[in-house]
């Protein structure tokens, strides 16, 4: 029996589940969900299937982020970038938020979940667009956790959309330049309504911002982990939790 145990246990990248401190829950996680292609690529299967086995994960870990009492949890599902891979692979992902909605809706209502977007949403296929719009439609009134899809999602672009929104209202005399700051650059991003990520979490060992959230991180907590995003599971959600629990967040003060 304890042979089994350790067994079992020793299929998990990680060893058990860690202490959570209900106290100290990140109030905004954002994640990366990276590496389905090299899931796909290791199994000998096409790289689309990566990404079908990703959208299962989703689920997962916002049940569990939920249960935490995390409030936002935004999740790149497709950057400004992307365009440039094969079409058919963009067509697939272009898929994807429909299935996973026709699927997770009604758990995500029951759930009492909210469904926000943020990117570039006119831009998208017809069918992709409708999908999701109609979630945050249905899930508008619904108070639990803030579920945030980065979708068509670039920072550069969101700054760059800010400021020039900021710079007619300058042409037009209704504000100053004098008037800009933090605040007001601030109000005008994707996010403008919501408070920056606590912990920024990438998966698949790469080690960079691929042109995620660049403003609102400013002071994140970041955690890495080589699991590609398929092999993600609630338990390195909560690994992620404990060893942000540990850091001390400083601001710049002592
Ligand atoms: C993340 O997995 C999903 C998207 C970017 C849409 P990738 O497709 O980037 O997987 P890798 O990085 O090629 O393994
Ligand atoms: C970032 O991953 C985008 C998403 C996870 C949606 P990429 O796989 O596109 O990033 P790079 O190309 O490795 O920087
Ligand atoms: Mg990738």
């Amino acid at each position: 029996m304890l042979e089994k145990l350790t067994k079992w246990r020793k299929s998990f990248p990680i060893q058990e589940t860690k202490k959570i401190d209900e106290v100290n829950i990140p109030k905004h996680i954002a994640i990366i969900m990276d590496g389905n292609g090299r899931w796909a690529k290791q199994k000998g299967l096409p790289r689309i299937a990566g990404h079908r086995e990703g959208m299962k994960v989703i689920n997962k870990v916002v049940r569990r982020a939920n249960e935490l009492g995390v409030e936002i949890l935004t999740l790149y599902a497709f950057s400004t970038e992307n365009w440039k891979r094969p079409k058919t692979e963009v067509d697939y992902l272009m898929k994807l938020p429909e299935r996973f909605l026709s699927v997770e809706l009604p758990k995500l209502m029951e759930e009492n979940v909210k469904v926000r977007l943020m990117g570039s949403i006119e831009n998208l296929p017809e069918h992709t667009r409708n999908a999701v719009n109609k979630a945050v439609k249905e899930t508008a009134n619904n108070s639990g956790l803030i579920l945030n899809f980065a979708l068509n999602y670039g920072s550069r672009f969101e700054i760059v959309e800010a400021m020039k929104r900021i710079s007619e209202q300058i042409e037009q005399g209704t504000l100053t330049a004098n008037e800009v700051d933090e605040n007001l650059l601030t109000a005008h991003l994707m996010t403008s309504e919501l408070r920056d990520p606590d912990l920024l979490i990438r998966t698949s060992g790469e080690i960079r911002l691929s042109n995620f959230m660049l403003w609102q991180i400013a002071y994140s907590e970041f955690w890495f982990t080589d699991v590609l995003w398929p092999d993600f599971s609630e338990l390195h959600l909560d690994e992620a939790i404990t060893v942000y629990q540990k850091r001390a967040r400083r601001y710049g003060g002592v």
